[in-house]
């Protein structure tokens, strides 16, 4: 069988601000797709993974869907996205990964179309660049974000045993609002009129549900979509996963709110 020849239409190059760990872990995680790059991909169905990467059928706005193949070659440090069937099949897309730093890495994108006539290369070429450095800017304030959060998660400050907010009155005033609480994050919103407490770090991979906002009780993950009941913290879909519990607000006899250590009485 005769391969399909390809012209290369585009190099994009980059400097992102994540190590290399992060950045694997990226490029294996197809469920955040239609979620994180919600304006690019409509849906994602798995059909394999493994090892050497992952195959999975993606729906594109308004109805198109295309199948692509990540095959992953760590040991060259480097993958390629190959379109194997659907609008734009075949295609690939090479990239590169080269660590400068232990959380930055530069990246080399090639892009190699089927079938592009000579005079279609360059705006074929920016259109692919444009929308890679959307793709990527999302990706990198990813990354970022789960790279503090577990710089964080392996801190540990002590649970205070009861912190003021103020009048309960002009908290109710000024909600949503995102608090700390024993170097946790946390947010207050309210329910039907009940204030509730919410941990906003997603248990999945420690996504930004200070993102979402609260809809009939629930807040969906940004980054891949899981949902969660607000006031039980947990998960939604059938998933065993569970937010953190938060700490306990309590309104005093001055109309005071504060916070308090859910495991003291
Ligand atoms: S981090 Fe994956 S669903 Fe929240
Ligand atoms: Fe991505």
């Amino acid at each position: 069988m005769q391969l399909p020849v390809l012209t290369h239409v585009a190099t994009y190059r980059r400097r992102v601000a994540a190590s290399t760990e992060r950045m694997w872990e990226n490029v294996r995680d197809w469920e955040h797709l239609p979620f994180l790059h919600r304006t690019t991909f409509r849906s994602i169905a798995l059909e394999d993974a493994g090892h050497w990467g992952w195959r999975a059928r993606i729906g594109l706005h308004p109805s198109a869907e295309i199948v692509v193949e990540v095959c992953i070659e760590v040991e060259k440090s480097r993958y390629v996205s190959r379109t194997v069937r659907g609008a734009g099949a075949p295609s690939e897309i090479w990239t590169k990964l080269m660590p400068v730093a232990p959380d930055l890495t530069d990246i080399e994108v090639e892009f190699w179309l089927f079938d592009v006539a000579p005079d279609r290369v360059a705006a074929s070429g920016a259109a692919y660049t444009q929308l890679y450095r959307a793709l990527w800017d999302e990706d990198e304030s990813m990354m970022v974000r789960r790279a503090q959060q577990l710089a964080r998660e392996r801190t540990h400050e002590r649970t205070p045993e009861r912190c003021l907010l103020g009048p309960a009155r002009e908290v109710r005033a000024k909600l949503p609002r995102c608090i700390d609480w024993a170097g946790r994050p946390f947010r207050i919103v309210a329910i039907d009129g009940e204030l509730v407490v919410h941990a906003t770090t997603c248990p999945h991979l420690l996504g930004p549900l200070d993102e979402a906002a609260v809809e009939r009780g629930s807040v969906t993950c940004p980054w891949h979509g899981w949902r969660f009941d607000v006031r039980s913290g947990r998960a939604l879909d059938g998933r065993r996963a569970r937010l953190a519990p938060p700490p306990r607000l309590e309104t005093d006899s001055n109309g005071d709110l504060w916070l308090s250590d859910p495991h003291t009485a």
